[in-house]
């Protein structure tokens, strides 16, 4: 996700903001910028860096207008630093800055943060997204305002610019009003030089208080060299800063008392959110990484709203078969895709590995659409396979967490996951909303193909949008789950099982435990066992069950009493109206029920729990498994 930083006090901006933004690098972005605004410049700055955007005050500005500067640029925060020598001859007092993590519009100068208003008396930056953007950008270009980037944020600037009549609180107030999604600003306004605006609303915002001025910023590392004081911004909550005071007002603008509380988190600690580990604090990302996900591609009228695809209901008709191809656990998600899909639009799908797919003389043509899900958008293996299925005709549709990566400049679509940069090398937020856009295809497909009519898109789309809570519901489970995994902390073997989808998750919860607690572990169909993997379970065998599948309940229960005769220790996550499984398993974690087509995206979170504890209890290096890179970016 973005950063932001924010300064105004007696010292000059630029340089703390720089600073600042270098402590949320390990956030992961594409892109930097500062925006400052001072007193009139005796001079604007002659050799003026490009991607700098220096906007003098405007024609007939009141007389203490300040002047609005903005140096920004694509690509690492050295870059910029670089190009404004370190803001050492930038003197203003006041200042914002962002790193930029992709979402709407690639990585470029253009589309870098922060953006102006048209006249530039508006600076400003976000972190978020703005679901209703482009019908706010069609009805200001529609008044004629002219736009500079692809970004969402832009629109804000203008917005703001709009409803501005001199009160700068109030004119943020009416743009923000307007605004439905994800969002934490700073806001600068050239008539109020010696003041910064800031919102927060579902996007992390701290306020710091220093002797030297005051600070705001996406989350505490970027404040903790200067201040141990912080106020936590709540949602809706719009606070006023000046170098000597802070002003906190809710939603209706009436002004509210925060309390102000000591952080006492080392600058490590607080790179993690307070986290132990980056896997366990994706894990807890999961409810907002799915909301951010889901929500922006379902229409006020109960539609799905596909941004990132062409295909018309036509092209859709046209496809014969689809064929889902990724890496690790992309590749599971796809083979939770097969099932669902195929479930649903009655199209036969085939899944398979990348590093298979691209050597085997794949049977596609122009009539099959080839699915590739990367996280990265950059593994090596699928962007071959991606460029196989193109070589032989086929249209490729991508899902893809990285914004302006390889695997997606080279798709005919692109659907992206917003879960945000994913840092811990094992993935869990970012195969969880892979499968939210799994989901949404299927449902997207299989109703332009008339196989499922409006009503049951909408019971579809209505458990969808409860996945976030439901997930936040289970997540509450996590101390059970790490007192429960100290019993398996010496493990040597583990073996997954499950039928259908239950299957599906097996693989994932199995590679889960693997690369982090280096326990050897395979997921194998439940009933699949007898004809050969079943000669490995003998007494204390560790087996887990998913049994989540309502149908295959009582299959999977017949595999469970199987190994359970030979010796097996089972633990089994099952829906919590299956109270009937208690006498026969050893551990149950019960999860709630939804439709069956996505208990995936609920029965993993527990075997992502499992695997984590197991591995913490082992004391792995969990963020950075032995062997292992985030991006395969190597055959
Ligand atoms: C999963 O925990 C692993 N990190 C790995 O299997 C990963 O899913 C695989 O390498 C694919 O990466 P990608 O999604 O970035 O293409």
């Amino acid at each position: 996700m973005c950063g932001i930083v924010g300064y105004i006090g007696n010292s000059a901006a630029a340089p703390l903001l720089l600073e600042g933004l270098a402590k949320l690098e390990y956030r992961g972005y594409d892109s930097a910028g500062i925006a400052l605004v001072g007193k009139p410049s005796e001079k604007i700055k002659a050799e003026k860096p490009d991607g700098c955007d220096i906007v003098s005050a405007t024609p007939g500005a009141k007389a203490n207008q300040g002047v609005i500067e903005i140096y920004k640029s694509k690509g690492r925060l050295s870059i910029l630093s670089e190009k404004i020598r370190g803001g050492a001859d930038l003197t203003a007092n006041v200042g914002i800055g962002h790193t930029r993590w992709a979402t709407h519009g690639k990585p470029s100068d253009e589309n870098s943060h922060p953006h102006r208003s048209a006249s530039g008396l508006f600076a400003v930056v976000h972190n978020g997204i703005i679901e209703n953007y482009a019908a706010l950008k069609a009805k200001l270009i529609n008044e004629g305002v002219e736009f500079v980037s692809e970004t969402d944020t832009e629109v804000i600037a203008h917005l703001l610019e709009k409803n501005y009549n001199g009160d700068f609180l109030g004119a943020a107030r009416a743009a923000v009003s307007q605004l439905q999604g994800s969002y934490a600003l700073g806001i600068l306004c050239a008539e109020h030089p010696d003041e910064i605006i800031a919102v927060r609303n579902s996007s992390p915002l701290v306020v710091g208080l220093t002797d030297n001025g005051n600070v705001i910023a996406s989350d505490i590392p970027a404040i903790l060299a200067h201040t141990r004081r912080v106020i936590q911004l709540s949602d809706n909550e719009m606070v006023r800063l000046r170098k000597d005071s802070v002003e906190v007002y809710d939603s209706s603008g009436f002004p509210i008392n925060k309390k102000e509380i000591l952080v006492d988190w080392d600058v490590s600690s607080a790179e993690r959110g307070g986290y132990d580990h980056f896997m366990i604090k994706e894990i807890m990302e999961q409810p907002q990484a799915l909301a951010a996900t889901i929500s922006p591609r379902i229409g006020a009228d109960g539609s799905i709203v596909l941004d990132g695809i062409n295909l018309t209901a036509k092209q859709l008709a046209g496809f014969r078969r689809i064929c889902i191809v990724a890496c690790g656990s992309a590749y599971h998600t796809g083979v939770v895709g097969k099932y669902v899909m195929e479930k649903l639009t009655r199209l036969p799908v085939e899944v398979d590995v990348a590093s298979e797919f691209r050597y085997r003389d794949p049977l596609i043509d122009k009539d099959t659409l080839v699915i590739i899900v990367s996280q990265s958008g950059e593994t090596a293996d699928t962007i071959a396979a991606l460029r196989e299925a193109k070589n032989r005709g086929a249209r490729v549709l991508s899902i893809v967490n990285v914004v302006g990566s390889t695997i997606a400049s080279e798709s005919d679509d692109v659907l992206y996951t917003w879960a945000g940069p994913e840092i811990s090398v094992a993935t869990t937020k970012a195969y969880s909303t892979q499968l939210t856009m799994l989901y949404i295809i299927a449902f997207y497909i299989a109703h332009k193909l008339g196989r499922i009519d409006d009503r049951d898109l909408r019971r579809l789309l209505s458990a969808l949008n409860r996945l976030p809570d439901m997930v936040a519901g289970i997540l509450r489970q996590a101390p059970d789950i790490k007192r429960i995994s100290q019993r398996y902390a010496y493990l040597e073997h583990a073996y997954f099982i499950g039928r259908n989808l239950d299957y599906a998750v097996a693989l994932e919860a199995s590679l889960k435990l693997k690369e982090v607690s280096y326990i050897h572990s395979e997921a194998y169909p439940a009933g699949e066992l007898k004809h050969g993997t079943i000669s490995l379970i003998e007494e204390g065998t560790f087996v887990v069950a998913l049994a989540c599948c309502d149908k295959l309940f009582e299959k999977t229960m017949s595999n469970i009493k199987e190994v359970k005769a030979r010796g097996a220790e089972v633990m089994v996550v099952t829906t919590d109206d299956r109270r009937d499984v208690i006498s026969e398993v050893d551990q149950i974690i019960y999860i709630p029920k939804t439709n069956d087509l996505l208990m995936p995206s609920l029965e993993v979170v527990p075997m992502q729990l499992l695997g984590y504890y197991i591995s913490l209890a082992r004391k792995c290096d969990i963020d950075k498994p032995r062997n292992l890179a985030k991006s395969v970016t190597v055959e």
